[in-house]
């Protein structure tokens, strides 16, 4: 690669969305090469995004603006992974330009929506970009960066990012070695229609980053017993969405959940991402599942709030069934998405004003 593809401050945009995870990913067998401990399958989604957007600029300082505000590329601040990252993405195109960064969330931030997903896949595409001055991905794939490249970069930024890199359904499969991890697009957007409304109870951090719960799953007596099962529950998985079977899903999904988070609430340290409204939610969906026939499914990622899954169909009498028994808490109406885009530009002249959804 040659260090002057891109021209200096010619900006590059890259909208890339979130994703949640039908089966998780929860554990690492090497967290310095992010290999996780067993394969998972998600959804893109469609609204809550990452939008971020990269330069070149003279000199060898980078610049990341989240949100307006700049970051420290402190070693020890949280921030310290996007400055990383970049300079992994470097050493990848092997060439030394300095970028200048700002990106923004459509929606709160570290708060069970998974913004490392969406964040890293953004960063990874709009730094690519700029870097090499090429926004499609066929070019892209001839300069040494085909989608599965950019997938894998992703992840080393943070795991579930990978998957973001592309649309519909993703398996990212851990393989028998580090090298022979694979992340696919098992399904298009288009082959099911399905709805994520996302009930938001807290808008706040998590305590426990997902980094540390990883670890702590090894000491969890029941991770053993999840890995074992993790291969016929994604058969199962597979097939629910092959033949479009949402209460096949939803049991898979709903379950899978409770795994991961019987796994976090047991492990060295424990850590309890449920609070009591969660709990009260989850109580809920089941309740009027068996009893009102809510054709509704919850997961749960490392935060408190619970994605509700149905077909798309089902979606606003699910909203409202919600809005009627939850009056006072916020739901984000999210769905299945085609994954993220990258283009020539400032967010501003692509997207117009950047609202919260
Ligand atoms: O990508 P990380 O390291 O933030 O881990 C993501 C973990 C879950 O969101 C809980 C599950 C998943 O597969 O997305």
């Amino acid at each position: 690669m040659i260090d002057s593809m891109a021209p200096e401050n010619m900006t590059f945009t890259a909208s890339a969305p979130s994703n949640i995870a039908f089966v998780k990913y929860w554990g690492k067998r090497d967290a310095a090469i992010q290999w996780p401990a067993n394969d998972s399958l998600s959804m893109t989604l469609t609204r809550c995004r990452t939008i971020t957007s990269a330069k070149k600029i003279p000199g060898s300082r980078d610049i990341f603006r989240f949100e307006g505000q700049e970051l420290t590329s402190d070693r020890k601040s949280s921030s310290h992974k996007v400055f990383e990252h970049l300079g992994r993405l470097r050493e990848e195109l092997r060439v030394t330009s300095a970028l200048d960064i700002t990106s923004q969330n459509t929606f709160p931030t570290a708060c069970g929506i998974a913004s490392s997903a969406s964040g890293f896949a953004a960063l990874t595409l709009a730094a690519t970009a700029a870097l090499t001055g090429e926004t499609e991905w066929d070019k892209l794939a001839v300069l040494g960066m085909p989608r599965q490249r950019l997938a894998h970069l992703a992840r080393m930024g943070s795991g579930s990012a990978g998957r973001s890199i592309f649309g519909g359904f993703v398996h990212w499969a851990a393989g028998d070695t580090a090298n022979s991890q694979e992340i696919v697009e098992i399904c298009p957007s288009s082959h099911w229609g399905l709805s994520d409304l996302v009930i938001v109870f807290s808008g706040h951090s998590k305590h426990t980053s997902s980094s540390d719960a990883h670890k702590a799953a090894w000491g969890s007596p029941f991770f053993p017993a999840r890995l074992a099962g993790i291969h016929s529950r994604m058969e199962r998985v597979r097939a629910a969405i092959k033949s479009r079977n949402i209460e096949a899903l939803g049991e898979q999904i709903e379950s899978d959940a409770l795994e991961m988070h019987a796994v976090a609430m047991t492990g060295t340290p424990a850590a309890n991402y449920i609070q009591e409204d969660t709990a009260r939610f989850l109580a809920w969906v089941r309740q009027e599942r068996s009893t009102g026939g809510l054709p509704a499914w919850f997961t749960i990622d490392a935060g408190p709030n619970v994605h509700l899954i149905c077909e798309t169909n089902a979606y606003a009498s699910v909203a409202k069934r919600v809005a009627e028994a939850w009056p006072q808490v916020r739901v984000i109406m999210d769905q299945i998405g085609p994954g993220p885009t990258l283009a020539r530009g400032t967010a501003k002249e692509l997207f117009g004003e950047v609202t919260n959804v």
